[in-house]
């Protein structure tokens, strides 16, 4: 049976290169994709995912969240993907407004998981502002949620500070909510999407599998200017790539707690602990996670 999930992304450049990943993925069932602000604003990432699933020829539903975080001002990363979220790229077909719901993402991911016949995993690829605000509202849904599997955070340093990643950074608040929930999370932060970037020859490989694989290179050579030809990091990638190849990744148990003030706000302080909620993957084999990117678009022909 496939696994059921749902992704509450930014989208934003390796958000796309994720949910494509996940879509065309035979171990994953996305029942539901929902937008947060973050990389962009929520007009911007809620279009880019409707015009990403409709391009893709798929029914995902999609819903709208929250734009703003709890506390803080937003900040976005347009200097990484670009002020529409995906570089200068355009999708050439309307996106299919029918795909997204009249609800708000939160009342959707609420719907979902209590109805779910199976636990879901919530695969969180943007700020948690719409998970933490699940959580307050809906705490029940708690109940059916098999794992939450998210990019953010690091061990040690940052790309949004020198001690914060950018989706812990952009809702602290939201993030601590999460982490403290006690639900069962595995944390792909920083110190493995560096590790597991891939190359200018990978999306050069990419760019040869169709169209959808023409898609992802377009929008990877504009967030190419980020990185390096050597070291382009598709951090949101990691997220999928645990799920469908688990075997690639190496973990260590710990409780995180997240700085929500002050100079190292955003920060993950990650404690070791045997009886952590929290799976921090430390290692990944590199290799085969970059034969496994170009996989995802051999499959999409
Ligand atoms: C994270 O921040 C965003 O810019 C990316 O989409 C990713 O989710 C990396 O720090
Ligand atoms: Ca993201």
């Amino acid at each position: 049976m496939k696994r059921p999930i749902i992704i509450d992304t930014d989208p934003g450049i390796d958000d796309i290169v994720a949910i494509t990943a996940a879509l065309f993925s035979d171990k994953l069932d996305v029942k539901l994709i929902t937008t947060v602000g973050g990389n962009v604003g929520i007009t911007h990432t809620t279009r880019n995912a409707v015009d990403l699933v409709t391009f893709l020829g798929r029914n995902t539903p999609i819903a709208k969240g929250v734009d703003e975080p709890l506390v803080n001002k937003p900040k976005t990363a347009s200097q990484v993907h670009g002020s529409s979220g995906v570089g200068t790229y355009q999708f050439e077909a309307e996106g299919n407004t029918a795909l997204l719901s009249k609800e708000h993402a939160v009342i959707e991911l609420r719907n979902n998981i209590i109805d779910a016949a199976v636990p879901i995993t919530l695969v969180a690829i943007g700020p948690l502002t719409n998970i933490a605000l699940l959580f307050k509202m809906f705490p029940e849904t708690k109940e059916n949620i098999k794992e939450i599997v998210l990019m953010g955070g690091a061990i040690e340093g940052g790309n949004a500070t020198p001690v914060a990643e950018f989706n812990i950074f952009a809702d602290p608040h939201a993030a601590k909510i999460v982490f403290d929930s006690a639900i069962k999370i595995f944390m792909c932060g920083l110190d493995v999407t560096r590790l597991t970037s891939v190359t200018a020859g990978d999306v050069a490989k990419v760019k040869e599998q169709g169209t959808v694989g023409e898609m992802i290179a377009e929008m990877l050579a504009y967030y190419k200017q980020t990185y390096s030809d050597d070291a382009i990091t598709i951090h949101d990638l990691c997220t999928i790539l645990y799920l469908t190849h688990p075997d690639l990744f190496q973990t260590k148990r710990a409780k995180v707690n997240v700085v929500t003030e002050g100079e190292a706000a955003g920060h993950t302080v990650v404690n070791d602990s045997d009886d952590g909620n929290v799976f921090v993957c430390v290692d990944a084999d590199v290799e085969a996670f970059r034969e496994e990117f170009i996989q995802v678009f051999v499959e999409t022909i």
